[in-house]
């Protein structure tokens, strides 16, 4: 853009989880951070660093005149709904925000020559892999209205190269976990739905039962494998593809999770043994669109991006996102 700042960067979805750790990571490598994000699922709380700005990414004109007065030289794109089994009950409400909120925040990007784009995707773009570990370029048949909307947001970026000399990095988590080390933000959803903050409350809530939803699955103790990720580490990786834009314009896409699977009963064993209480647990039935496994290859991240992340212990996100309660 010209006549940007290139230190400024607009953060939607900047009260979230993720959104909000990350905005700590870019205001240590000296960049400023704008927070862009309705409240809808986040924290005003959570906005730490730099500016806050309340708005909606369907609302056009509000994120024009943000983007007029802060000049920023990059996006980076969190702002979205995130619940599998919500996408899957109100399919038109994920492709009302996350598809069009998209389309309206790179139409008015571009309409403003910002071209460096940094999005949020997901391992939800790959459905049921037949491959394990899943690596880039792997079938992308997402198995849910939420990994549908986050596929169709990475091919308008692809779309949006040539025709526009838009950049972009499509990150594509697996499972977020964990809470910033220092304790300043972690984990606050309302509802929850991520298993270890939901296992820690029933620590702390015995009455509140953790359910775990499906116990038959093909995998060694019949529950689900995912492949948690700490939220630092997301967070750096995010610095890391600004960098990355810089020297590779072009349209790219990186697979972020640690490489190791656990299975829903050893995070709640992990729980268990950092909280010194076994969680209070009961089994459900399995939930439409949650595929059995999901473990990424990270190599094309660790290789190409130069990200490596620092805390691959399931007791490390365990105990990191019980010292952010104990803090609260
Ligand atoms: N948490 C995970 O494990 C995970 C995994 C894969 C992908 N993701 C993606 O990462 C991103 C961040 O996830 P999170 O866990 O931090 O979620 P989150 O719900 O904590 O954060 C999303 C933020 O976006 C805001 N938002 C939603 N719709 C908006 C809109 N129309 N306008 C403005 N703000 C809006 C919410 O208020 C919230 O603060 C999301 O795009 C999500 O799909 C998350």
């Amino acid at each position: 853009m010209a006549g940007s700042n290139s230190k400024t960067i607009l953060v939607t979805g900047g009260a979230g989880y993720i959104g909000a750790h990350t905005c700590k990571a870019l205001s240590s490598a000296g960049f400023e951070p704008v927070s862009y994000d309705n409240l809808s699922r986040g924290n005003a709380d959570a906005v730490l660093w730099g500016p806050f700005e309340q708005g909606d990414i369907l609302d056009r004109e509000h994120l024009g005149d943000v983007i007029d007065r802060y000049r920023p030289a990059a996006v980076i794109h969190f702002a979205a709904l995130a619940y599998v089994s919500e996408s899957v009950a109100s399919p038109g409400k994920y492709w009302h925000n996350n598809v069009t909120g998209s389309l309206t925040l790179v139409e008015a990007m571009r309409s403003r020559n910002i071209n460096q784009f940094v999005f949020s995707s997901s391992c939800a773009v790959y459905g049921e892999s037949p491959f394990q570990p899943i690596c880039e370029d792997a079938p992308k048949r997402p198995v849910n209205p939420y990994g549908r909307s986050k596929l169709v947001v990475e091919r308008l970026l692809q779309d949006c190269h040539p025709a526009l000399k838009l950049n972009s990095v499509s990150l594509r988590y697996f499972n977020a976990a964990g809470a910033d080390l220092e304790r300043e933000i972690g984990e606050k959803h309302e509802p929850e739905t991520h298993l270890i903050p939901l296992a820690l409350n029933s620590v702390i809530n015995p009455d509140q039962p953790i359910t775990v939803f499906g116990a038959d699955y093909p995998t060694a103790d019949g529950t689900c494998i995912r492949d948690f990720v700490h939220v630092s580490d997301l967070a750096d990786a995010h610095v890391k593809a600004l960098d990355y834009l810089h020297g590779k314009p072009g349209v790219h896409q990186f697979n972020l999770g640690t490489g190791q699977g656990f299975s829903v009963l050893q995070v709640i064993e992990a729980v268990g043994q950092v909280t010194g209480v076994q969680p209070n647990v009961k089994h459900g039935p399995r939930r439409p669109g949650d595929p059995p496994v999901l473990v990424a290859d990270p190599v094309k991240a660790n290789q190409e991006l130069d990200w490596k992340p620092r805390y691959c212990k399931i007791q490390e996100m365990v105990e990191s996102a019980w010292g952010w309660l104990n803090r609260r």
